[in-house]
């Protein structure tokens, strides 16, 4: 951390009262002073893969046993982490199509009580790729409310050819360039920075579903080019540094220097073996097929990354074939003597 940081930190920490952190809030210093006595808080706020859990068509054993409320098995909503460095604005991780029902259940994404008339929390939506489970919230956040889309060139080139995302007025919502390898402080509609810096890199995955139409099923529909990323999430001061991958192909050696010495990695837990979905007999598709990295086997995540270091691994997007949702499953003990958990609605962490 820097001296200047270290200084005011240890200073100001649990000793500042709401009205001397507004005024440090007007010199850039004192901004930096400010987030640095916070801690980088994340909540998960959608852990299962697209559908959710219990998917709302789906009657495989896994749903079944969630609707009836058998013991070990969370009901999970669609694919989404907010982060905020300050304690009061959010930059959400992709926004699912359950954004409604997840700003209901975490009162930090709610207008506050002494806010405008209409007013959010939520200062920046950051988008890891244009699936559905991921681009559809920003539907359900119309209302002419000022927040910043971040994206790559691809994702933001699919919202532009889909004018139902106009019912985000541009002049309102800006969209931003995530540019590839490079640290972004992200910032919200007015530019004032969240004092969360997002780090985003390619990594192998594929285009969205609805991208394939009209295509050859056969076809290769492979990419790492940016239809899919994943992201470094740090403070604007350098603390944190979590990763974010919810859909993540292979791991290569790229990828795994580049998540040695994390504090935390959230990744690709959607499926824990590669024809899940075909034994199942809901699909006919591989993870591989859909752009997911298998938990298990010899080239799955669990086996690819066990000597990387890092100090806290958990899986998220997890797909409601996945038997790690039964919490009393030997797929969830496996998972968690090989020293990874399984991410729930709810689940929080400060770095
Ligand atoms: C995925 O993660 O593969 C997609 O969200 C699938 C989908 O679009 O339903
Ligand atoms: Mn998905």
């Amino acid at each position: 951390m820097h001296a200047l940081l270290n200084g005011a930190c240890n200073s100001l920490r649990y000793q500042k009262t709401r009205t001397q952190i507004d005024r440090s809030r007007k010199s850039g210093a004192g901004q930096l002073a400010r987030w640095a006595c916070i801690a980088m808080r994340v909540k998960i706020i959608g852990s299962a893969a697209g559908g959710g859990f219990p998917q709302w068509n789906c009657n495989y054993r896994l749903s079944r046993a969630a609707r009836a409320g058998v013991p070990g098995l969370r009901s999970r909503t669609q694919s989404s982490v907010a982060v905020s460095a300050d304690g009061t604005g959010w930059v959400l991780f992709n926004a699912s199509p359950d954004i409604r029902q997840q700003i209901a259940q975490t009162p930090e994404l709610q207008p506050a009580a002494d806010a405008p008339l209409r007013s959010t929390p939520i200062r920046a939506v950051m988008l890891t790729n244009a699936d559905v489970d991921h681009v559809a919230g920003l539907l359900s956040l119309r209302e002419r409310q000022p927040f910043a889309i971040y994206a790559t060139a691809q994702v933001l080139a699919t919202l532009e050819a889909n004018s139902i995302f106009n019912v985000l007025d541009p002049a309102i919502v800006p969209r931003r360039l995530l540019a590839p390898m490079e640290e972004t402080a992200i910032c919200g509609a007015d530019g004032h920075p969240t004092g969360v810096v997002v780090g985003s890199f390619p990594v192998p995955g594929k285009v969205a579903l609805y991208l394939e139409q009209g295509r050859d099923p056969g076809a290769d529909f492979s990419s790492d080019t940016g239809d899919t990323i994943g992201v470094r999430i740090s403070k604007a001061d350098g603390r944190g540094a979590i990763f974010y991958v919810p859909g993540c192909a292979r791991i290569d050696a790229a990828l795994r220097a580049r998540l040695a010495d994390a504090a935390c990695l959230l990744f690709d837990g959607t499926v824990y073996t590669d024809d899940e979905m075909i034994t199942a007999g809901v699909g006919p598709k591989t993870g591989a097929r859909m752009g997911h990295i298998a938990m298990s086997g010899e080239a799955g995540s669990i086996a690819s990354l066990a000597d990387v270091k890092i100090a806290r691994r958990i899986f998220i997007h997890i797909n409601n074939t996945n038997p790690v949702l039964d919490e009393n499953s030997a797929e969830h003990a496996a998972i968690k003597a090989a020293g990874w958990e399984v991410a729930f609605d709810g689940m929080e962490m400060e770095f």
